[in-house]
């Protein structure tokens, strides 16, 4: 198998997955009981809580463990507006967002709240005029992702943050694709809360982080929860945390390696394509863009054909978020991009992981080469 769907997720790392193993064996009773046992693991997850204030530069009590990205990000901005929602009734999101946050916005929608929703230039980029323009007095609260999982295209969240604070607006960004890829400073520019999930960055499935500034107010969704400081009720899952901030910590330790490496290897899928370059279209931003992800279509082919083809030679790559899949709609970067239903149907995303190898690159671009150019269809 080559693996190049590891925007949809990524295979556990070797670290993660002893430490899984170990903290599942030893520390595996519940840390909300009163005996030792209780205790042990409740000390094990406070230090896994300080560990990961730390990669973002947080305190530890403003890190509150959740199932994932999206639950983070509904759960998020569910315990926000609750507590904020008498402050306004307009709010902000993009176009571009994980379904988990389109949810949320919607189901304000249909309450009776204005929502905007910030579109995008041909780059993918939301311009920052674009986003004062949009502000009014009644808005409360803004949700604007940190990296897409389809185009990979950087927002600048911390000039983003620096304008909804003047406005006095709260602001949520998704962080799950930056997350161990790209630095994040929640001290250096105005966040109120991120959401980060460990399974795309070879931590295990089901886990993941909100940040929540301790001055922004929030209201617990689950009125009778204790668990998580009344964030997120259940019992916390000791040994995903531990085993995701294992793969959290070797992330962000090796953040400025893996990025030179994940760039190296996306220069030369390029330099492998060229032959039939005239015939791509890369799609976001060139110079505000993770490495990570191609998102890319070829003229005169659909983009699950695309995959169908590569699936036959054991070679996995994806439509779009998964998410989506199963739906009729064409992915959500496209339609942001308002491209025509011919370019979005040509859409595929390649996503390249820390354990891609150059071999595997070359095999996947002539591969692609042979079935665009007639070969061995
Ligand atoms: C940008 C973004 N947000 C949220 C999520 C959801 O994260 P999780 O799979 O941990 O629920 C994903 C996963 O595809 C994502 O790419």
């Amino acid at each position: 198998m080559i693996y190049l769907d590891n925007a949809a997720t990524t295979p556990m790392s070797a670290a993660a997955l002893d430490v899984y193993v170990k903290a599942a064996t030893e520390y595996f009773a519940n840390p909300s009981s009163l005996h030792e046992h209780g205790e042990k693991a409740k000390q094990l997850l406070e230090t896994c809580r300080r560990e990961i204030s730390k990669l973002i530069h947080a305190k530890p009590s403003e890190i509150f463990f959740t199932s994932g990205g999206t639950e983070g990000n509904i759960r998020t901005l569910q315990s926000l507006y609750a507590a904020n929602k008498h402050k306004g009734n307009h709010v902000i999101t993009s176009v571009l967002e994980h379904p988990s946050v389109q949810t949320f916005f919607l189901a304000l929608e249909k309450k009776g709240v204005d929502v905007s929703y910030l579109e995008v230039d041909s780059n993918g980029l939301i311009p920052l005029e674009q986003i004062e323009r949009t502000l009014r007095p009644d808005t409360i609260l803004a949700s604007i992702q940190h990296v897409n999982s389809e185009i990979g295209v950087i927002q600048p969240i911390n000039d983003i943050g620096n304008l909804l604070k003047k406005h006095g607006v709260l602001f949520h960004s998704d962080c799950v694709q930056s997350f161990g890829k790209l630095p994040i400073h929640v001290d250096q520019f105005p966040i109120d809360a991120i959401s980060i999930s460990s399974h795309k960055i070879y931590g295990p499935k089901g886990i993941g982080a909100v940040y929540l500034s301790r001055d922004t107010p929030w209201e617990p969704v689950d009125l009778l929860t204790t668990h998580e400081h009344g964030f997120r009720p259940g019992t916390v899952n000791t040994p995903g945390i531990a085993a995701f901030t294992t793969a959290a910590s070797d992330a962000v330790k090796n953040q400025e390696n893996s990025l030179n490496y994940i760039w190296e290897l996306r220069n030369f899928f390029f330099e492998e394509m060229k032959e039939i370059q005239h015939l791509i279209k890369v799609e976001g931003s060139k110079n505000q863009q993770l490495p990570h992800i191609i998102g890319m279509g070829i003229k005169g082919f659909e983009g699950q054909y695309m995959l169908l083809t590569l699936d036959r030679f054991g070679i996995c790559i994806s439509t779009g978020s998964a998410c989506q899949t199963g739906k009729q709609d064409p992915s959500i970067a496209m339609k942001a991009l308002n491209k025509s239903a011919q370019e979005a149907k040509r859409f595929f995303r390649i996503s390249i992981g820390l354990q891609t190898t150059k071999q595997e690159i070359t095999t996947i671009a002539d591969r692609i080469k042979n079935s665009v150019m007639g070969k061995g269809r």
